[in-house]
């Protein structure tokens, strides 16, 4: 079982739609895949118009995760919401080694992949989400506030674990990637200098699909299968299962 963190020190870059997204898609392809939204604001669970559930917050506390199968071969953990957000000082105190989180997932049978939905802040929650992750995927919007929340995110990760972060296997993923734009082209050469990260060949780019999708509480592959975002959330998924098996 591979676990894949979608995480960024910035907001609104894509880490829902592309959690969702490459989630569906991987389950799609036939892998059992559990998507855990560790987000207090529960937008992932959301999409899927998921009630709210303690979820993650209830395993953080040594109760159970009710994992709801929301489409074939796809379940989602909800992250408990407020309750989820009251736990982060005592999150802040606990190493992720011995976090009952980092346990439950080590015990975890039965799936090839997890995807996590992190929030944008550098919290602890996202530190420990990434601490138990195999592979870090960093959604940046095509521009330079992005490319500095992946660099905060970075910063965070080895403050918080110093050599054992750069151990970690990071990928950043272009997100509003547009190859027209001189924005996206002046993006690609502040990419430059970051090849020796891997940066993903997926791009995805920009489109209103995935909005309104997100807004009928469908995924790209049911609201607009055809469109040009549902190929780049299926290349996605392709260039991850290269890493899930
Ligand atoms: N490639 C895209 N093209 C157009 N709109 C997109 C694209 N990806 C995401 N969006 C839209 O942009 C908004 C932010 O996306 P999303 O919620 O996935 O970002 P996020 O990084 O999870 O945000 P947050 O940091 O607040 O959790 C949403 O309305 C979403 O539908
Ligand atoms: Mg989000």
């Amino acid at each position: 079982m591979k676990r894949i963190a979608i995480a960024s020190a910035k907001g609104g870059t894509g880490k829902t739609t592309t959690a969702v997204g490459l989630a569906h898609a991987l389950s799609l392809c036939g892998l059992r895949v559990l998507l855990v939204d560790c987000d207090p604001r529960r937008h992932a669970a959301m999409q899927f118009g998921l009630p709210a559930d303690p979820g993650l917050a209830a395993l953080l506390q040594g109760g159970e995760a009710n994992a709801t199968e929301v489409r074939p071969l796809l379940w989602i953990v909800d992250s408990g919401g407020d309750e989820l957000l009251q736990l982060e000082p005592a999150l802040v105190t606990t190493s992720p080694r011995d976090c009952l989180w980092t346990r439950a997932l080590r015990s975890m049978s039965g799936l090839d992949v997890v995807v996590f939905d992190c929030p944008p802040a550098p919290a602890a929650v996202q530190l420990h989400t990434v601490f138990v992750s195999d592979l870090v995927v960093i959604p940046v919007a095509s521009d330079a506030f992005s490319l500095e929340g992946c660099q905060t995110l970075l910063r965070s990760l080895e403050r918080a674990w110093g050599d054992e972060a750069r151990e970690k296997s990071l990928a950043v993923l272009p997100t509003f990637y547009d190859p027209a734009s001189e924005s996206t082209r002046l993006f690609d050469t502040q990419l430059q200098p970051w090849r020796s990260t891997k940066v993903l060949q997926t791009r995805i780019r920009p489109s209103d699909s995935l909005r309104c999708a997100a807004t009928r509480q469908r995924t790209i592959f049911e609201d607009a299968p055809e469109s040009p975002a549902a190929r780049d959330y299926l290349c996605l998924a392709e260039e991850m299962r290269a890493f899930v098996h």
